[in-house]
């Protein structure tokens, strides 16, 4: 099986070019199956997360035409099913949105429930409600873990969401911008990657407003066209880059990103004695000394991402003094702080909250990756560790990271991926 091997101890140095946001990638890809017209998708992330969605999209019929690495163009004018499942598909949380997908455009949709990083309990009722307010009365999980929603017809709605969810606010748009009048969403979830499925649905021809505030204002439109679109940055890789500079003491560049998405991380970066220098599109992050200690509390953008929230806790490990990190999105996003005591963080976790006493350093350990993450965060944690660690369980990291071994190689990092044995020694042995 494959695993990481590392060895710590070396500053991260240089420029890393971001690539597309997997969260926005996920809704995109299927918004795109809505039209019969050809879609062209730029800068879409090579990762397990989206090929398993276009596995999703070509098992009922969708053409995926393979331009370059990050460039499709899907054609879904023959689509021959509304039912969708198969393992790979259970493997990712996104494959809800073929739901609001299937059931906006052909007013049926089946497909088997979501998986993804199991990090809390994460029910679906928000967007059955919001199914049902549209028109799907029977919208509901049945037996056999399939999600189904059937409607005679599809008509606006105003649906108050009871929390902020960025997957019930994609499926919700998906689900009513071909409905019949209007819908608001209230209580909207504003994360940039809402904003960008709803530019992508415009860009086809929907009348969507005020996504990126709490409101949105759907008005239904008879028939999506096809387009061409460019995937915005993802916010997360480029912060998990940001806090790989920080832990490692390192001078790192993250490239081709929106600053103003990376707000929330730039400032806790400062907090924590990191200087931050913005240009139009690339924010270099550079640490000279241990990192100060500080409290963070996740919450919906702009907020503190919770997908960053694995990434600070390994930066306040080392940090001098005692740090306090909030988890309010997620029940379950601290299990990985069993791997990092292993390495020989001091951190406590009572409930949602983690207590940090910062130590000077970590040690390298045999880890594994809990979740896609964690998995990212406790690479950075050996990659500021004295001597060697190996994580296993990588997979997860490759969900959403691509290129993640090469990008850090190319930053300077003693990181390479191994299977087995032989190859460990001999990484060994190079870097010894
Ligand atoms: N929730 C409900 N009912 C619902 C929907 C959500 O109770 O019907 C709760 C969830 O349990 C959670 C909160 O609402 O406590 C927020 O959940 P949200 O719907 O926003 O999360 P998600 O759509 O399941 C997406 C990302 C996650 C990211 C969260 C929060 C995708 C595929 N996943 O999940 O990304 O953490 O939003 O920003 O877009 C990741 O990329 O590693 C990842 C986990």
């Amino acid at each position: 099986m494959e695993q990481y091997a590392i060895k710590g101890g070396v500053p991260l140095v240089g420029e890393v070019e971001i690539g597309g946001a997997k969260n926005a990638a996920l809704g995109i890809l299927a918004a795109s199956i809505m039209t019969d017209e050809p879609v062209l998708i730029e800068n879409v992330p090579d990762v397990r997360d989206t090929q398993a969605m276009i596995q999703a999209m070509e098992s009922i019929g969708t053409v995926v035409e393979r331009i370059d690495k990050h460039t499709i163009r899907v054609i879904a004018s023959n689509i021959h099913s509304r039912v969708v499942h198969g393992d790979y598909i259970k493997r990712i949380r996104g494959s809800y949105y073929l739901i609001g997908a299937l059931l906006g455009k052909y007013k049926s949709a089946e497909v088997t429930l979501p998986g993804g990083c199991n990090i809390g309990t994460r029910p679906i009722d928000q967007h059955l409600k919001g199914f049902r307010a549209l028109g799907a009365k029977d919208a509901g999980v049945i037996g056999g873990g399939m999600i189904v929603a059937h409607a005679d017809e599809l008509k606006g709605a105003h649906i108050y969401l009871d929390m902020v969810t960025v997957g019930a606010t994609i499926n919700l748009m998906l689900a009513s911008v071909m409905a019949e009048g209007q819908t608001i969403i209230e209580n909207a979830a504003k994360e940039p990657h809402v904003v960008d499925v709803a530019n992508f649905l415009n860009c086809m021809g929907a009348n969507i407003k005020g996504a990126g505030t709490d409101v949105i204002r759907i008005k239904g439109v008879p028939v999506l066209h096809g387009t061409e679109y460019t995937i915005i940055p993802d916010q997360i890789e480029a912060g998990t880059f940001m806090f790989a500079a920080a832990v490692t003491k390192g001078d790192v560049t993250v490239k081709n990103v929106i600053p103003k998405h990376l707000e929330s991380i730039s400032a806790k970066l400062i907090e924590i004695g990191c200087e931050i220098e913005e240009s139009d599109d690339a924010v270099r992050v550079v640490a000279t000394k241990r990192p100060l200690h500080t409290h963070v509390k996740t919450l919906p953008y702009p907020g503190f991402p919770t997908d960053m929230q694995p990434q600070i806790t390994v930066a306040l490990g080392l940090a001098e003094g005692t740090s306090i990190v909030t988890e309010s999105i997620f029940e379950n996003r601290f299990k990985y702080v069993d791997e990092l005591t292993r390495m020989g963080a001091n951190i406590k976790v009572e409930s949602s909250t983690a207590i940090i006493e910062g130590v000077t350093n970590y040690t390298g350990a045999s880890i594994s990756a809990p979740d896609l993450r964690a998995g990212a965060a406790l690479v950075i944690a050996a990659l500021a560790a004295d001597g060697y660690t190996t994580i296993d369980d990588i997979r997860y990291i490759e969900r959403g990271y691509e290129d993640f071994d090469l990008k850090l190689q190319s930053l300077g990092a003693m990181l390479e991926k191994v299977d087995g044995e032989r190859e460990l020694q001999k990484f060994k042995l190079k870097t010894g």
